[in-house]
């Protein structure tokens, strides 16, 4: 590829010089490079329209679909992202922070908004997964990994402002670690030169997740149905338990009391005919026609709690993929 753009520089520009004069030549060179990079963009992924634009029907469709039994995440994200994808100019960029126990979806959300906004959805070279214990593992270097992060957020947010980067494991993320990024996601213009209002954060992490299970325990007691439970009864038991839970990188920082998350979305635990649902799905994604009977086997060996009622999953759906393959 290379040689052959040296080749066809060097073939205009000898052309170009024999007959026409300099500015000419100049004007030539831009046009052609101009259709060079349009080329390149469309075999491999550039920062552009063409790769990266918003599906808002996709990721409505996705979350009503493949998203089971998290009517309040789903509604939230719809509403978050849509918002912030529509806005020409946002004033700061996108702060997401996805709480709940585990196995409930949280990764699997950010990874639809991904697919619905980046061609490549997570492969893309635009979205950046980052894992507490697997990128950050030694407390002893918390400071090589500030500046680490810091040059990788500001790196590829100058190449692309449209890029998304997913922190997770948030509540096992040395506190010093949010606070370097802190910057990125206020209210600043530039910093250095560089704008992230385009850019989009997630947070991933189980904090609060106990005070989320309490609130559909309740309700799940109260005989109300879980479709009731709204995104204001989870609210304030959220941010309070994030609050005050002294082991989560969240207490340390001021991520909360300086409002830079514009949405903390709660993810319920899973029911019984949740986990169903996420088997069936799984079948069908290996390729298998859907077995009820398959499914059910699978879930009634799953463990539940409380112990004396059952009526969560205990890790959500996400030991499916693996649990599956004894069954089929
Ligand atoms: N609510 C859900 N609807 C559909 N599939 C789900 C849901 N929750 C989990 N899954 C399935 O289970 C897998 C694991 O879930 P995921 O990794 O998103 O959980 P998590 O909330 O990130 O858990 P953890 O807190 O342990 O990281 C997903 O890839 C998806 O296939
Ligand atoms: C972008 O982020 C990745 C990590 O996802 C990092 O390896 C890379 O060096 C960063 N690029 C720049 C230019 O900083
Ligand atoms: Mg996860």
């Amino acid at each position: 590829m290379r040689l052959l753009f040296v080749g066809c520089v060097w073939w205009s520009l000898s052309i170009t010089a024999a007959t026409e004069p300099i500015s000419t030549s100049i004007a030539a060179l831009t046009g052609f490079l101009a259709r060079y990079q349009n080329l390149l963009c469309y075999f491999q992924e550039c920062c552009r329209p063409e790769w990266i634009s918003y599906h808002k029907t996709g990721l409505k469709h996705d979350l009503s679909t493949k998203l089971y039994g998290q009517h309040v995440a789903a509604q939230v994200v719809l509403k978050a992202v849509t918002g912030f994808m529509n806005n020409e100019n946002p004033k700061k960029p996108l702060v997401l922070s996805l709480h709940g126990w585990t196995g409930t979806g949280k990764n699997f959300v950010s990874q639809l908004i991904a697919e619905n906004i980046y061609q490549k959805g997570m492969t893309s070279n635009f979205v950046h997964l980052f894992t507490a214990t697997a990128h950050f593992p030694h407390e002893a270097h918390v400071d090589k990994y500030k500046t680490q992060l810091q040059e990788w957020v500001r790196g590829n947010v100058s190449i692309c402002p449209r890029s998304m980067f997913i922190f997770d494991e948030m509540d096992k993320m040395h506190p010093g670690l949010i606070d370097s990024i802190k910057p990125y996601l206020d209210f600043y213009d530039n910093l250095n030169g560089v704008s992230y209002r385009k850019a989009i954060f997630i947070f991933l992490s189980n904090a609060g997740g106990e005070k989320i299970v309490e609130v559909a325990l309740d309700f799940w007691k109260d005989g109300r149905e879980r479709e009731e439970i709204q995104l204001k009864d989870l609210e304030t038991a959220l941010s309070l338990s994030v609050f005050n839970n002294k082991n989560s990188g969240f207490w340390h920082t001021s991520l909360i009391d300086k409002n830079l998350v514009d949405y903390f979305v709660p993810f319920l635990p899973l029911e019984y005919k949740h986990v169903i649902q996420c088997g069936l799905a799984e079948m069908v994604s290996k390729g298998h026609a859907p077995d009820k009977e398959v499914v059910e086997a699978m879930a009634r060996d799953l463990n539940y709690f409380p112990k004396e009622e059952r009526v969560f999953s205990m890790q959500g759906c996400k030991v499916i993929p693996a649990r599956l393959d004894f069954y089929v």
